[in-house]
């Protein structure tokens, strides 16, 4: 018995550590990166796992707002303009168990665009944290500063509203990185180098290049270079989750968004989960705390634990997609979860109504008791004022 858990013990401490690095991206501002970033972070320490919350939305850093830290610590900005500054040293501790922050740019007046070595060494840093989980909170846009901190792994978070801006952007921003990941994958080798920039130059709106067509037209220069890209193409497997959700039409919109990426750029957009719209998260950002570490209870608290639960059973993600054995269609499953959420929902919003109804009740018959008061008072005056009279 002791031998067989002093084996376990051994296996354990000799497995190789692997960290997980997992980027949010999103094409558009305000649909709720930075807040999932904030939250899914706290979570994952909360559930045990050793996790990194790095703010990587340069120019605009509000990671630390929202897990309630005041910003007074060196962050990524400071290591990209002093070259005496260890990325390691950026670690800042949370409030958050096993959460430990590297902030943005806050402390440096702005942060000019990001060369591709420093991003890379950027890169190279962040792999050899020491964490089970890596959270990059990313800025906002498409630009290739974004986009190629969001290609660090195949399978990262892409937010989205359920608003026709927000689904374009998210659009938008899935195309430039699988155009940009092509380009990577094949810098060097000049001729489908040459071939796949001019495909990018020729890109316009109104004439979308897609990526089939283009793998096709690669086909007639090198079958086995296609081939190859047809690969990496396959390796892309994004998770969007669809933040500010009110009502289950939202997400007819998201499931467009998943056919245009399937039928334009032949990558499969898998569905981690819903947020819903929830009026106390801006109000808990201003009290500056993660609603996960303020309310468990909370609806949006759970469905933050759900995405956590999705990842942390998915023993491959992000380097492979999510683990979906259990399930046929992520997209159906996020309804069933949608329908179920949005019913306890109203049914709570019922409860308040109805206690805030009786509340109302009571209220009156207070009032009017009073007003009774007052108009007996008021004729005791006037009795009184017309004897005297
Ligand atoms: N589910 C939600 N319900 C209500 N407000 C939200 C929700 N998610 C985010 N917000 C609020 O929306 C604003 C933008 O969120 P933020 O995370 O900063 O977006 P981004 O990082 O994408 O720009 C913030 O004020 C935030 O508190
Ligand atoms: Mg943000």
């Amino acid at each position: 018995m002791v031998e067989t858990n002093s084996r376990y013990f051994y296996m354990v401490i000799t497995q190789k550590r692997q960290t997980k690095i997992i980027p949010i991206a999103g094409g558009k501002g305000g649909v709720g990166k930075t807040e999932l970033c904030a939250n899914l972070g706290v979570r994952l320490g909360q559930l045990g796992y050793r996790t990194i919350v790095i703010d990587l939305d340069l120019g605009g850093s509000n990671l630390h707002s929202a897990l309630g830290i005041k910003n007074k610590n060196p962050g990524v900005g400071n290591y990209l303009s002093d070259r005496k500054l260890s990325f390691e040293s950026l670690l800042t501790p949370t409030p958050y168990p096993d959460v430990l922050f590297i902030p943005g740019d806050v402390l440096v007046a702005g942060t000019p665009n990001v060369a591709f070595a420093q991003k890379r060494s950027i890169l190279r840093n962040i792999e050899s944290l020491e964490a089970d989980y890596v959270l990059l909170d990313l800025g906002s846009g498409a630009s290739n500063n974004v986009v190629d901190f969001f290609l660090i792994s195949n399978s990262g978070i892409l937010v989205s509203s359920p608003h026709v801006g927000a689904i374009v952007n998210a659009y938008s921003f899935m195309k430039n990185a699988v155009f940009r990941f092509l380009q990577r994958a094949f810098s060097g080798e000049t001729k489908v180098e040459r071939f796949l920039r001019k495909q990018i130059k020729e890109r316009r709106p109104g004439n979308p290049v897609k990526v089939a067509a283009v793998i096709d037209a690669m086909r007639e220069i090198d079958e086995a270079e296609a081939d190859k890209a047809q690969r990496f193409i396959d390796l892309l497997q994004p998770n969007l989750v669809l933040n500010l959700v009110r009502g289950i039409d939202d997400l007819t919109i998201a499931e467009s968004l998943r056919d245009l990426v399937d039928k334009n750029l032949g990558v499969d957009l898998q569905a981690l989960g819903i947020l819903l719209y929830d009026e106390e998260i801006s109000a808990m950002y201003r009290a500056r705390h993660p609603v996960v570490s303020e309310d468990a209870d909370r609806l949006v608290s759970v469905q933050i634990d759900r995405l956590a639960q999705k990842i942390v059973q998915s023993p491959e993600f992000p380097t492979l997609a999510l683990a979906t054995e259990m399930y046929a269609d992520s997209y159906e499953l996020m309804g069933i979860e949608a329908q179920n959420d949005l019913a306890v929902h109203a049914e709570r919003t019922q409860t308040t109504d109805a206690r805030n109804y009786a509340d109302a009740e009571e209220f009156i018959e207070v009032l009017s008791a009073q007003k009774k008061q007052i108009k007996e008072l008021q004729g005791t005056i006037r009795n009184l004022t017309i004897r005297r009279g």
